[in-house]
């Protein structure tokens, strides 16, 4: 495999709690992988790793055969130009218009004119079908449509592989399935690497070549699409199906929620 970036079992705690516990992945250069795992289980964390805005307590972060811990802070700064980063919730700078919030790391990493940088923007807005909404405050756009001029931003710079945190939460199913198209044709026309986090099965089946699951701060399963939904682990077929851990479904069963409830209205 062609691996653009390489996780050498990584470690990562904040204070006592490990939170990465030994990851090793290979993501392979052109194509979709995507990561899945359950709320709070380091997926964000493992994307930050990605781009160095988190160095492991132990293990290694390798980028196009570079050690990101070797890197200067300006080489890594480098490195970062090329990616693209599409944050958990879009993160669009409010003051500014949808046009302005993509003209804005060109405006800080491009060596272009004001004229070439409003063009490059405007053309990314085309990309994600929103070039008709360019002078719109992102107070003025629906949920998906912020998400999509956060993604018209991360293309700006041309980025060799796009980082998406997320990208289809808090959608409903057809604007999710508006990004997950955006994904796949990004991937085809610019040849970009991607690497998608998500708990969105639809959008992971959909975007991805490879699917990957954390659990319990450890890669539990790591497959090809079609290979993936026939990994017979429990917590896998469970995850897939969306269904709960039967010893949490027999301690919900059993706890008498009337009783609680009665409990706390007569301590208040
Ligand atoms: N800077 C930090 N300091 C302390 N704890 C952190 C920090 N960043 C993340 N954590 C903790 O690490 C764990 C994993 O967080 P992370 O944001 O990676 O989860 P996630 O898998 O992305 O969840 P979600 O699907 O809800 O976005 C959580 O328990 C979180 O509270
Ligand atoms: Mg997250």
């Amino acid at each position: 495999m062609d691996a653009i970036i390489r996780l050498v079992d990584i470690r990562k705690s904040f204070g006592p709690a490990p939170v990465l516990r030994g990851v090793s992945l290979d993501i392979e250069r052109g194509r979709t992988s995507v990561v899945l795992g359950p709320s709070g289980c380091g997926k964000t964390v493992l994307l930050k790793h990605v781009i160095g805005l988190l160095q492991p307590d132990a293990g290694e972060v390798l980028f196009d055969g570079q050690n990101l811990a070797g890197l200067t802070e300006k080489q890594l700064y480098t490195v970062r130009t090329r990616f693209g980063f599409l944050f958990q919730g879009g993160a669009l700078f409010d003051s500014m218009t949808a046009v302005e919030n993509v003209m804005f790391p060109l405006i800080e990493h491009a060596s272009l004119g004001r004229v070439e940088i409003r063009d490059r923007a405007m053309e990314c807005l085309t990309v994600v079908g929103l070039k008709d909404f360019a002078a719109r405050m992102p107070a003025d756009l629906s949920g998906g449509q912020r998400k999509r001029v956060a993604l018209a931003r991360a293309i700006a710079l041309q980025p060799e592989v796009i980082l998406y945190d997320e990208p289809t939460t808090g959608l409903d199913p057809i604007r999710s399935d508006v990004i997950n198209e955006l994904i796949i044709k990004l991937q085809q026309d610019l040849h970009v690497t991607s690497l998608v986090v998500t708990h969105d099965m639809t959008s992971a089946f959909k975007v991805g070549d490879r699917l990957i699951m954390l659990h319990e701060g450890r890669v539990l399963a790591d497959a090809p699409k079609d290979e993936f939904a026939r990994i017979q682990q429990p917590t896998v077929q469970r995850f897939i199906r969306g269904e709960a851990d039967e010893e949490d479904l027999a301690s919900l069963r059993n706890a008498d929620l009337s009783e609680s409830i009665e409990t706390r209205t007569e301590e208040q």
